[in-house]
């Protein structure tokens, strides 16, 4: 199944696709095995600064490793803002690509983001669009309350997300309802009824969440239930590699890394896992 299929069935059964971000190889890993263990599809995300450091090419033939033993992957750039990193996704062989103009005026993201779609339909790659910028970063925001990041950025406008989408013909569309990026002082809260809107006017559209670190469990439940398929994770799990890595490094004079690695996977795989359940995405494959 390609990423569409993987989307349209999500779409049809009502559950969300956890997008896991990757900027080791160790991430990677827990990944693939949360999503066996699962038996759950898992899209596998890298910013323009995760493919580097990983390498483009790498990414994909890693992801393609995986995909020949039966783990259902969907390759995704995560908030490319450049249509030149886009470009080089694609041609790497990427299955799917956020064009994140969120921070451009308006008539240039949408642009860019339909020269994006004119490149990547023909090939049956899929493409994510965002208007409103979603806020914050994959970071721990220690003390600052998430409220503090949700007023710096603007809520998806359901008019401007539907004239969007009609112009660019975009698969999947970003929303912003308080999920900014991050972990807070504070539980995300999601405004369900301005997500419900968005369903409304955009119904044949997919539709992600980004900023899955630390949102109301509910939230998420109810925001699936509305129409979320795709829901991105990044710094919880960033955030359990480091903590284990920080253990195992105080208390190991261990210098073969690799010998260290399992048990970090292991940290990762159970955010990962977590994800999976509450995403409804578990026993899908
Ligand atoms: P979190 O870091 O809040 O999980 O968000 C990840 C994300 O949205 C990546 O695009």
């Amino acid at each position: 199944m390609n990423a569409k299929e993987w989307l349209t069935k999500a779409k049809k059964e009502g559950f969300a696709i956890g997008a896991f971000n990757v900027g080791n190889l160790e991430t990677l890993e827990a990944i693939v095995a949360a999503a066996k263990a699962k038996k759950a599809p898992v899209i596998i995300e890298a910013s323009p600064g995760e493919s580097s450091f990983m390498g483009y090419n790498n990414l994909v033939d890693l992801a393609q490793n995986y995909k020949d033993e039966g783990v259902a992957i969907i390759l995704n750039l995560d908030h490319a803002t450049e249509f030149e990193k886009v470009k080089q996704a694609f041609d790497a062989g990427f299955d799917y690509l956020h064009f994140d103009g969120g921070q451009l005026p308006f008539e240039e993201n949408v642009a860019i983001a339909k020269q994006v779609v004119e490149m990547a339909h023909p090939k049956a790659v899929m493409v994510e669009g965002e208007v409103d910028h979603i806020t914050g970063s994959s970071d721990l925001h220690t003390g600052e309350k998430v409220a503090s990041e949700q007023v710096k950025g603007n809520y998806s406008d359901p008019q401007k997300a539907r004239e969007f989408v009609e112009r660019t013909g975009v698969d999947t569309y970003a929303s912003f309802i308080g999920n900014a990026h991050g972990l807070y002082a504070d539980e995300k809260r999601l405004d369900l009824n301005r997500l419900k809107e968005i369903r409304q006017v955009i119904p044949d559209t997919f539709l992600s969440l980004h900023g899955g670190s630390g949102v109301n469990q509910e939230d998420i439940k109810a925001a699936i239930e509305i129409g979320v398929n795709k829901i991105n994770v990044n710094t919880e799990m960033r955030n359990a590699y480091r903590k284990e890595l920080e253990e195992l490094l105080r208390t190991s004079d261990e210098v073969a890394m690799y010998k260290l690695y399992p048990e970090i996977i292991e940290e990762v795989q159970k955010v990962v896992g977590e994800k999976i359940d509450l995403f409804g995405s578990a026993g899908k494959v």
